[in-house]
């Protein structure tokens, strides 16, 4: 192991309380509890409280996770956020957890990686703590989506839900090693998903909003193949990176985006039965950033990792984005 070696030393999550199940969806478009299941995995989402944004629930994530951690808001010196739908443009989310939190010296930035945005974090807190610029890193996931879903498009509508996560980066105390991470990036392809409106290219007006521009818009089709064939590849080149193979894996955290996608690439993975590829899709439907980071949580919490044991995770989103990452117990 080398002298600074980037450990995950406590993991948070937040989910709403509102369920949106596939039965609401059925009263809103044109759609059935069948076609969402089998197309998807996704039988329920998390819907956020009108008053309650992307740094309130990253906020709550960044509490647990920070618990988790034994170290208190004041110990930490950078916070970065990874976000779709952060409250605000600028500033940051990062700056609004920051304040709700008292980390009084922290740092503060948000990352736009789209759904690969835990992933870029991890790669770039691990690179901060090992070159020893940092000594703890809060890293944060958070997601409304809800306020950027078309609940009149229903081959969009029914994916997305709102969660955040979080964790602690340190190269002090117990934790899970970040072994390896691979990313990956092709702008060639960023009109398959996009949100064409409030940028500077087209900044809202009363066209864009009457246009309904201000919502996700998807290939879903090309989007499917590219997720499959970007995050075999992705974990491919971790493992061969890190010089591990699939035998070494005890857990695989793949993107909630599609139950179809999570089957379609164990497929790859001869040797990992399927009872050991984290699924929180069926719950919690896609929640971009969030999503690898609510199933890490949620595995830490209901299967303590033995000794030895490693975790793969990969995910993939606009952008295109991509990448993939290997923690070791
Ligand atoms: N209910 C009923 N029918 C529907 C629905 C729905 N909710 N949505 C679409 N359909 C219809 C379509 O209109 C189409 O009908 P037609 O054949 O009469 O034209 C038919 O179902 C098939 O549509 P497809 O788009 O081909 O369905 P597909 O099997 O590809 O599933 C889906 C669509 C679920 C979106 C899938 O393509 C997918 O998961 N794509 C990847 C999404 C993803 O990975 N996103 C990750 C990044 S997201 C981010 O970064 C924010």
């Amino acid at each position: 192991m080398k002298s600074r070696q980037a450990k995950i030393i406590g993991t948070g999550s937040y989910l709403p309380e509102k369920v949106l199940t596939n039965s609401d969806l059925e009263k809103i478009v044109d759609t059935s509890d069948e076609w969402i299941t089998t197309r998807t995995g996704m039988k329920e989402r998390r819907i956020a409280q009108a008053d309650e944004f992307a740094s309130h629930m990253g906020t709550k994530a960044a509490l647990r996770a920070l618990e988790s951690a034994k170290i208190s808001a004041s110990e930490i010196d950078f916070i970065l956020v990874a976000s779709l739908t952060p409250d605000y443009v600028f500033p940051s989310t990062a700056c609004l957890i920051q304040s709700a939190l008292g980390a009084k010296k922290a740092a503060s930035a948000d990352v736009q990686a789209a759904c690969t945005g835990y992933l870029y974090l991890l790669s770039m807190a691990k690179a901060f703590i090992e070159s020893g610029q940092y000594k703890n890193i809060l890293v944060i996931a958070a997601e409304k989506l809800s306020v950027i879903t078309n609940y009149k498009d229903r081959s969009t509508c029914v994916l997305f839900g709102d969660g955040a996560a979080a964790c602690v980066i340190s190269a002090e105390g117990k934790g899970l090693a970040i072994e390896n991470i691979q990313l990956g990036a092709d702008g060639d392809l960023a009109e398959l998903i996009v949100m064409p409106a409030g940028g500077s290219r087209k900044p809202a007006s009363a066209e864009t909003v009457a246009n309904c521009e201000h919502f996700i818009k998807m290939a879903g089709n090309e989007v499917f193949k590219q997720a499959v064939r970007r995050m075999e590849a992705a974990c491919k080149d971790c493992l061969e990176g890190a010089r591990l193979t699939e035998n070494d894996i005890s857990w695989l955290i793949p993107h909630q985006a599609n139950s179809r996608i999570i089957d379609a690439i164990a497929k790859r993975f001869e040797h990992l039965p399927s009872e050991r590829i984290f699924k929180t899709v069926q719950k919690y439907g896609n929640t971009s950033a969030s999503s690898i980071g609510i199933a890490l949580d949620e595995l830490l919490r209901t299967h303590p990792l033995k000794s030895g044991e490693k975790i793969l995770l990969t995910a993939f989103g606009a952008g295109l984005t991509w990448g993939a990452g290997i923690l070791g117990g």
